[in-house]
């Protein structure tokens, strides 16, 4: 059992990354094997809409961009259960977010949809006002339901909610590999 989290703060010990720590130490606590990504280290570019909008995702579910992009996806593809992390900017998925989760779902589209039946924890991270937290959340799970992936959990987080959401955070990273087993509810 293997659970992948991606946080995509530029901040490694911040909110959003508390929040995908706790979920991970969840996993963990149910005996997953778990992996942190922190994609703002890595080099995603942001979709070229190729050609005329559709391009070699489109016909071959593959991205031309040859930056680091493939390989994040297969570690997504090559785990039992996610977890995406971000941190509310402008009531929106931030940018590092929109970059990749953009691309993958036109790969996934125009492929072999691998990630489809993949359970995952989705979570919004708003550490200033908490404004936008919701909206943030929302544009998280339109990507969700694009790429087909089952969302066992969708979670906000502020400043003010941070104590009790960070024990729900770990409380939904063991549901989450309940769910991959399929024992959930048992
Ligand atoms: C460009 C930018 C826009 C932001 N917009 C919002 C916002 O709309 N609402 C909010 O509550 N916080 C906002 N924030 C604060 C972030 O949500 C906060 O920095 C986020 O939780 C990430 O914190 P972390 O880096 O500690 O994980 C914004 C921060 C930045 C840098």
């Amino acid at each position: 059992m293997r659970v992948v989290a991606l946080q995509t703060s530029p901040n490694t010990d911040g909110l959003t990354a508390t929040m995908a720590e706790a979920a991970l130490a969840g996993a963990r606590s149910l005996g997953a094997a778990t992996e942190l990504i922190h994609l703002r280290q890595r080099k995603i570019e942001a979709c070229r809409a190729c050609e005329a909008g559709w391009g070699r995702c489109a016909s071959h579910g593959e991205c031309v961009i040859g930056d680091e992009f493939a390989a994040v996806r297969v570690a997504m593809e090559e785990a039992n259960a996610l977890v995406i992390v971000t941190p509310v900017y402008f009531g929106d998925v931030s940018e590092v977010t929109k970059s990749f989760l953009d691309r993958f779902r036109r790969c996934e589209w125009g492929g072999e949809a691998r990630l489809r039946g993949k359970p995952v924890l989705a979570i919004s991270a708003a550490g200033g006002s908490g404004g936008g937290v919701v909206s943030a959340l929302a544009q998280l799970e339109r990507y969700i339901q694009i790429l087909g992936l089952i969302a066992v959990d969708l979670i906000t987080v502020t400043q003010r909610s941070r104590p009790h959401k960070v024990a729900t955070a770990e409380a939904a990273g063991a549901a989450l590999v309940r769910a991959a087993q399929g024992t959930a509810g048992n």
